[in-house]
């Protein structure tokens, strides 16, 4: 039986469209009348990352939220394509919701203990294909595999898994079931030990590869210097710097990510 691939189109075929990938214009959020997030301008090309850094609090996951349509008070425009998106998920149609997936910032209260690891990846699928129990499971196996697991993990609960396992089960083949163009990961490797954080980021890069766009939220400046295209540093709800990775983090011009910066060398044993 033939499945469909679990990626996209490739690279050069998503570079050559007109429209970037994903645009945010002019997005502004809120919680009641508190306002946490003021005039983003971004943009994200297919195979390419771009890393919003922060400090807590500074509206990253608020940023991430409305992306993929579950936080709703915001105004301004998200587009896909060229397509503007509603706020809401529970109204943007079911293509549009398949597009654009959400890697949770905490995975581990995001997999159910009672579930397969299997089960709880094709709730993803079933929700966007409707197919067929062959066809659902022959994605799950694709996907654990595209992950590097072993496909008879489908058969495990999530206490089978270790964290590092459960990050890139939950977090990444359960985003990717569905083929989506862009995964918005937000903390994806911060509980994980150095070099389970550098197994996701070799295999979030060769997503990028097959033509994923990726928005990567993360306090780690050392994950960003080795994923990202662009940086943008977000400070209260305010993009103060954002440019290419390698320019922002080497000449940093705004006092906000001088700072951020510092006080990553001071973290460094
Ligand atoms: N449900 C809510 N109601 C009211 N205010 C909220 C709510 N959720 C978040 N906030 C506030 O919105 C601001 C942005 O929060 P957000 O979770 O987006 O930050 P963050 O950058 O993701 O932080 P962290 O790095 O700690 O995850 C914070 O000031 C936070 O207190
Ligand atoms: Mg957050």
């Amino acid at each position: 039986m033939q499945t469909q691939p679990i990626l996209l189109a490739p690279k050069e075929r998503l570079a050559a469209r007109d429209e970037p990938l994903l645009t945010i214009q002019g997005l502004s959020a809120f919680y009641g009348n508190l306002q946490v997030l003021k005039d983003i301008n971004l943009e994200v090309q297919g195979g390419q990352c771009l890393a919003i850094v922060g400090e807590s609090g500074s509206g990253k996951s608020t940023l991430s939220r409305c992306l993929v349509g579950l936080h709703h008070n915001w105004g301004g425009q998200i587009r896909l394509s060229g397509t503007s998106v509603a706020p809401s998920s529970s109204r943007r149609d079911s293509d549009q919701r398949r597009r654009i997936q959400y890697v949770f910032q905490n995975p581990y209260g995001s997999l159910n203990p009672r579930q397969t690891v299997g089960a709880s990846i094709a709730v993803a699928v079933e929700h966007f294909s409707g197919g067929r129990r062959e066809q659902v499971n022959a994605r799950v196996r694709a996907a654990l595999e595209r992950v590097s697991l072993p496909s008879h993990y489908a058969n495990r609960y999530p206490n089978e898994l270790s964290g590092g396992e459960k990050q890139r089960v939950v977090a990444i083949a359960r985003g990717l079931v569905c083929s989506p163009d862009i995964l918005v990961c937000d903390e994806v490797t911060s509980a994980l030990d150095v070099s389970v954080q550098a197994a996701i980021v070799e295999l979030l890069r060769s997503l990028m590869d097959d033509g994923l766009g990726i928005v990567f939220v993360t306090h780690n400046l050392a994950v960003v210097r080795s994923l990202s295209d662009r940086v943008a540093v977000l400070d209260a709800g305010l993009i103060v710097e954002a440019g290419e990775t390698g320019t922002v983090m080497d000449c940093p011009t705004a006092a906000y990510t001088k700072h951020l910066m510092a006080h990553t060398l001071e973290m460094k044993p």
